[in-house]
C-alpha cells in the first residue's frame, strides 16, 4: 500500500480544569512558578465519573461517528496507555463493546505500555501492520489516553488528562515517512509506577528531564543520518523540517528541547555553516553534547539561537499542552492536533513535520510526517483539518474549578480508585454529549458505563 499514515484524528479532554495561577496561590509557591517556570496555563482533570476506559470509549466512538466510519472497515484496534486499571484485561477489550454488537470481532492489536510512549508504540504497530503481509486491506485504529496525576509537590502542576484516536491506513493526507524512524531505549528509573495501589508515579523529576533531553539528542542524530540515506537529503538540518513537535510534559521543556535541537544542528553542520547560522553558539564550536545537560551558558546560547525557529516551527503546537497539561501517551498527538488546527490546509500542504516521542523508563523515537501536497477544498487534507474545528471550542467550554475542589477530587481518588463495590457521585451535567461515564463498579470490580 502507498502513502500509509494518519487518515483522521479525534480528541477528548476533561470537562473541567484547574487554572495554574490559582494553583500557584493555593500551593503557596512564588508567582509565575507554574505559568512561566513550566509554561502551563490550565490543567484538565477527571472526576470519579471518568477513567481510562471511559476516556478511550468516548474518543473512539466520537471518531467513528464524526467520520461516519463503517466498523467493518477496521481490521486492527490498539491502545497505548500507562493508566492501568487492570493488570490483565486490556483497555482494547473494553473498546470491543463498540464493535462486537454488530458482529465485528476480527480486530488485531492489544494495549502497549511504557509511560508516555505507548501511543507511539501503538501507532508504529499499526503502520507496520498496514505495510505488512498480515494486512487484509482494512484500516487500523490507534487509541491513546491517560489520566496524569501526581502527589502534592513540585510535580503536581504537570498533570493532565485526555485521549486521542487516529485512523491509520493507505492514501493518507499525513504520510509517515519510511526508513527514518529512529529510537533510543534504555533502562533508567526516572519515572515509574511500582505501587499498583497508587495512581501516582515515583518520579525523579530532574533526572527525567535530563533523560528526555539526552534521548532527544540520540534520536535526532540517528534521524538525520537516516534522512540523509533514505530521504535523499544531502545535509540534513532543521531547515528541512517545517514543524517540530514534541511530547510535552510541560511547555517550558519543549522550548528547551527545540533549543537543544538547534544545538544538535550546530554540532552536525560544517564549521563555516554553523558559525554563520547560529552566531550566539559560536564560542561553543567544540562542544560535546553529553557534557552540556546542566550547562546554563550553552542552554542560554541555544535558546537565543532558536527564537525564530521556535516561533515558526514549534510554538503553535503547544496550545493543547498549555491549556490541558500533560496527557501522557496522547501528549505528542495533542501537539499534532494543535499544529493542524493553527494552520490552513494550504499552509500545511507539502510540509514535513518531525515528531519526538518520549516515555520514561525509557523509550523514545523520532519520526516524520510528510503532509499531502494537495490542500484544496475537497482534498483529504482539507477534510481532516476542517473536521478538527471542534477542538478549540471544546477547550473553551470547560469549567474552571478552584484548586480546593481539584485537591479534594485527587484525595478522594487516592482512597476510592480501587474500591469495589463503588458508585461514583460526581455530577455528569458538564460532560459533553457522547461522553461515556462510569456508573458502577460491582463487588467483582466489573465496571459499567453509560453515555451522555
Ligand atoms: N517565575 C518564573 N520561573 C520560575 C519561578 C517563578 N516564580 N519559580 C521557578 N521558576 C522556574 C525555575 O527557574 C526552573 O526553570 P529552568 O527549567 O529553566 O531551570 C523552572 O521554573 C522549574 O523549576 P524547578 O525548581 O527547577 O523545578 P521543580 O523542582 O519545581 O520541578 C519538574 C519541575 C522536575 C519538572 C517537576 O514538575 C516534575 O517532577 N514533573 C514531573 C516529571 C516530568 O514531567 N518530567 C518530564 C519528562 S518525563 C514525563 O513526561 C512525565
Amino acid at each position: 500500500p502507498k502513502d500509509v499514515g494518519i487518515l483522521a484524528i479525534e480528541a477528548i479532554f476533561p470537562a473541567q480544569y484547574v487554572d495554574q495561577e490559582d494553583l500557584e496561590k493555593f500551593d503557596n509557591v512564588s508567582a509565575g512558578k507554574y505559568t512561566k517556570g513550566l509554561g502551563q496555563a490550565k490543567m484538565g482533570f477527571c472526576t470519579d465519573r471518568e477513567d481510562i476506559n471511559s476516556l478511550c470509549l468516548t474518543v473512539t466512538s466520537n471518531l467513528l461517528r464524526r467520520y461516519n466510519i463503517d466498523k467493518s472497515t477496521i481490521g486492527r484496534l490498539e491502545v497505548g496507555t500507562e493508566t492501568i486499571l487492570d493488570k490483565s484485561k486490556s483497555v482494547k477489550t473494553v473498546l470491543m463493546q463498540l464493535f462486537e454488537e454488530e458482529g465485528h470481532t476480527d480486530l488485531e492489536g492489544i494495549d502497549s505500555k511504557n509511560a508516555c510512549y505507548g501511543g507511539t508504540a501503538a501507532l508504529f504497530n499499526s503502520l507496520n501492520w498496514v505495510e505488512s503481509s498480515a494486512w487484509d486491506g482494512r484500516n487500523a485504529l490507534v487509541v491513546c489516553g491517560d489520566i496524569a496525576v501526581y502527589p502534592r509537590g513540585s510535580a503536581r502542576p504537570t498533570g493532565g488528562a485526555g485521549a486521542i484516536a487516529m485512523l491509520v491506513g493507505p492514501n493518507a493526507p499525513l504520510v509517515v515517512d519510511r526508513g527514518v524512524r529512529s529510537s533510543h531505549m534504555q533502562h533508567v528509573y526516572d519515572f515509574y509506577k511500582p505501587n499498583p495501589l497508587s495512581e501516582y508515579p515515583t518520579v525523579d523529576g530532574h533526572l527525567s528531564v535530563k533523560c528526555y533531553l539526552s534521548a532527544l539528542d540520540k534520536c535526532f542524530q540517528r534521524y538525520c543520518t537516516k534522512a540523509e540515506k533514505n530521504l535523499g537529503i544531502k545535509q540534513m538540518s532543521l531547515d528541512h523540517l517545517d514543524a517540530i513537535l514534541f511530547h510535552s510534559p510541560y511547555c517550558k521543556l519543549v522550548r528547551k528541547s527545540l533549543a537543544r535541537l538547534v544545538l544538535n544542528d550546530f554540532v552536525r553542520l560544517p564549521l563555516d555553516t554553523k558559525l554563520s547560522k547560529y552566531p550566539p553558539l559560536a564560542k561553543f564550536a567544540g562542544v560535546k553534547l553529553e557534557e552540556t545537560y546542566t550547562d546554563r551558558d550553552v542552554e542560554k546560547a541555544s535558546i537565543d539561537s532558536s527564537e525564530e525557529i521556535f516561533a515558526k516551527k514549534t510554538a503553535k503546537s503547544l496550545r493543547i499542552s498549555n491549556q490541558n497539561g500533560n496527557m501522557y501517551t496522547p501528549s505528542l498527538y495533542g501537539g499534532l492536533i494543535s499544529h493542524l488546527t493553527s494552520h490552513s490546509a494550504s499552509e500545511l500542504a507539502g510540509t514535513r513535520l518531525a515528531l519526538f516521542s518520549y516515555g520514561s523508563g525509557l523509550s523514545s523515537s523520532m519520526f516524520s510526517i510528510k503532509v499531502a501536497a494537495d490542500g484544496k477544498p475537497g482534498s483529504p487534507l482539507h477534510k481532516l483539518v476542517s473536521q478538527l474545528a471542534f477542538i478549540n471550542p471544546m477547550l473553551e467550554r470547560r469549567t474552571r474549578v478552584p484548586p480546593e475542589d481539584y485537591t479534594k477530587v485527587l484525595s478522594d481518588r487516592e482512597s476510592d480508585h480501587k474500591l469495589a463495590p463503588y458508585t461514583p457521585s460526581a455530577p455528569i451535567d458538564a460532560l459533553l454529549p457522547g461522553t461515556y461515564y462510569l456508573t458502577h463498579v460491582d463487588e467483582m470490580h466489573r465496571r459499567t458505563y453509560a453515555v451522555v
